[in-house]
């Protein structure tokens, strides 16, 4: 079977990354993890990586003057490397517009919240503080916005009433682990087929099925 390419970029521990090499270890699972690549060279992430002989990438994003210097080296070295699909899995850079560009429909992002409910930083602590009912995570397509692209899928939880942050943190990783994997198998079967207007979902345009929700 010729697997699906995932390059995976981390900024940190790198347990998402985790959830999908362990996946892509089963002799079935569709897709295979070609390159990981980091911005911080210390990321935990890249240890974990290199543990399972998955080559890795690194370049430290301090050392370039502008986001537009460091995407376009990136952009040059991912040249050199063949994939299918970009998994930003906790990747805590901003990509610039070119970059997100050439690789329209082909980047997906994983998020620690319900979006559209709050994008960027800090979501557990805003579940908290608006005393919300559901918490959880959501995979998306990456566009030029801060966690505004399209919704392909994602995964909820009750919040109970002894939830603190570390309990949130804790049980929003627990179904992301399930979640990335399951939507990346999706996409690399083809079962989801990612298009900034219209995901298909099992062939039906998304505004027809909604998201894939686990
Ligand atoms: C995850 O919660 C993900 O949603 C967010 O960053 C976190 C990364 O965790 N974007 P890890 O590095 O995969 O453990």
């Amino acid at each position: 079977m010729k697997k699906f390419k995932l390059a995976v970029f981390i900024s940190g521990n790198g347990s998402n990354l985790q959830a999908l090499i362990n996946a892509s270890k089963s002799s079935d699972c569709p897709f295979k993890i070609e390159l990981v690549f980091s911005n911080n060279p210390n990321a935990f992430g890249l240890a974990r990586a290199s543990q399972s002989d998955i080559p890795i990438l690194t370049l430290d994003h301090k050392a370039f003057k502008t986001r537009q210097e460091f995407d376009a080296t990136l952009s040059k070295k991912l040249e050199q490397i063949n994939f299918d699909l970009i998994v930003l899995a906790g990747f805590m850079r901003i990509l610039s517009k070119d970059f997100i560009k050439k690789y329209e429909n082909r980047i997906v992002n994983l998020h620690p919240s319900l979006l559209p409910k709050y994008p960027g930083l800090n979501t557990h602590e805003k579940v908290l503080e608006n005393k919300d009912k559901f918490h959880g995570a959501t995979v998306h397509l990456v566009d030029e916005g801060l966690d505004t692209g399209r919704i392909i899928g994602f995964s909820k939880f009750k919040v109970k009433k002894h939830d603190n942050y570390d309990s949130l943190l804790a049980k929003t990783h627990e179904i992301e682990h399930k979640l990335l994997p399951k939507i990346c198998s999706l996409i690399a079967t083809k079962k989801i087929i990612l298009n900034k207007n219209n995901i298909l979902i099992n062939g039906k345009s998304d505004q027809k099925s909604k998201e894939v929700i686990f």
